[in-house]
C-alpha cells in the first residue's frame, strides 16, 4: 500500500549555519513518526544534512537537479551530485521552477530520467493556476503535465514518482484548497495513473497535496482517501509547525 508522506520544501530560505539548526532540531523532536518524514533542502546544505539526518526518521532531499548529465554547465548541479551527498529525493516541476525559470515539459522529462537513473526518486509537482482554476481546466492541466514529463515512464521507475498536487493559487498565499476540492482531483490524478499504468500502480502512487498547508488544516486534507501526505513549504522552516503537520497521521 501506499506510504503516507510529510516532505518539507526549504525553498530558498535559511543559510547554512540555520539549516544545520533546524535539522538538528528536526531530529531531536521527529521520533517515530506515523509517515515517511522528508526535508527538501537546498544543495549546499545537503552534505551537511545528510550527516544529521543519518540514522534518523528523517530523509533528505534536494529542491532541484539540472537536466544534463555533467559538464560544461556553470553553476548546475546534476541528479549525481545530489545523490552523492547521501540525499535520496528530488522535487522537480515546481511551478516555481517552470513560472521563473522556464522549465518546460522536456526539461522536467530530462531532468527526471537523470534523476531516476542516478537513484533518486522524485517528488513531481503538478498544478493549476487560479485562471486555469476558474476556467475549469484543472484537470486538463494537471493531465497535460503527467503526459509531458512522467507518463513516458516504465510502470517500473513510475513507482518511484511521489506525485503532489500544488494548485499555484494556494502556494505560500495563505489560500487552501478546501479538503473536497483536494480530494476531488487527487481522485482524478489517481484515476489518470490508473488508466496509464493500471490499478495497481495507482493504489501504489502516493499523492502529496500542497498549498498553504498546515498544522490546522492538514487533519482534514490528511483524512481524505487519495491525499496522501503534504508537501510543505512556510509551515516546514519552523519545528513546532512541521512537527504539528507530522502529527497530523496520528
Ligand atoms: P507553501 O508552499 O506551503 O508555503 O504554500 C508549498 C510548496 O510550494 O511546496
Amino acid at each position: 500500500m501506499r506510504k503516507k508522506i510529510v516532505a518539507g520544501n526549504w525553498k530558498m530560505n535559511k543559510n547554512l549555519q540555520e539549516g544545520i539548526a533546524l535539522a538538528t532540531e528536526l531530529t531531536e523532536v521527529v521520533k517515530n513518526p506515523n509517515c515517511d518524514v522528508i526535508i527538501c533542502t537546498p544543495f549546499i546544505h545537503l552534505a551537511s544534512v545528510a550527516g544529521i539526518v543519518k540514522g534518523s526518521a528523517i530523509e533528505l532531499g534536494a529542491e532541484n537537479c539540472a537536466d544534463k548529465a555533467s559538464g560544461a554547465y556553470t553553476g548546475e548541479v546534476s541528479a549525481e551530485m545530489v545523490k552523492s551527498t547521501g540525499a535520496a529525493y528530488v522535487i522537480l516541476g515546481h511551478s516555481e521552477r517552470r513560472e521563473y525559470y522556464h522549465e518546460t515539459p522536456e526539461i522536467l522529462k530530462e531532468k527526471v530520467q537523470l534523476a531516476l537513473a542516478n537513484g533518486l526518486k522524485v517528488i513531481f509537482c503538478i498544478g493549476e493556476s487560479l485562471e486555469e482554476r476558474e476556467a475549469g481546466k484543472q484537470n486538463e492541466v494537471v493531465k497535460a503535465e503527467l503526459e509531458g514529463s512522467v507518463f513516458n515512464l516504465s510502470a517500473e521507475d513510475f513507482g518511484k514518482i511521489i506525485l503532489a498536487y500544488e494548485p499555484i493559487w494556494a502556494i505560500g498565499t495563505g489560500k487552501t484548497a478546501t479538503s473536497d476540492q483536494a480530494e476531488e482531483i487527487h481522485a482524478y490524478i489517481r484515476s489518470i495513473v490508473a488508466e496509464k499504468y493500471g490499478q495497481e500502480v495507482a493504489d501504489n502512487t502516493s499523492i502529496l497535496y500542497g498549498g498553504s498547508c498546515k498544522a490546522s488544516n492538514a487533519p482534514e486534507l490528511f483524512g481524505k482517501p487519495d491525499i496522501d501526505g503534504g508537501l510543505i513549504g512556510g509551515a516546514s522552516l519552523q519545528v513546532a509547525d512541521f512537527k504539528g503537520i507530522i502529527d497530523a497521521w496520528n
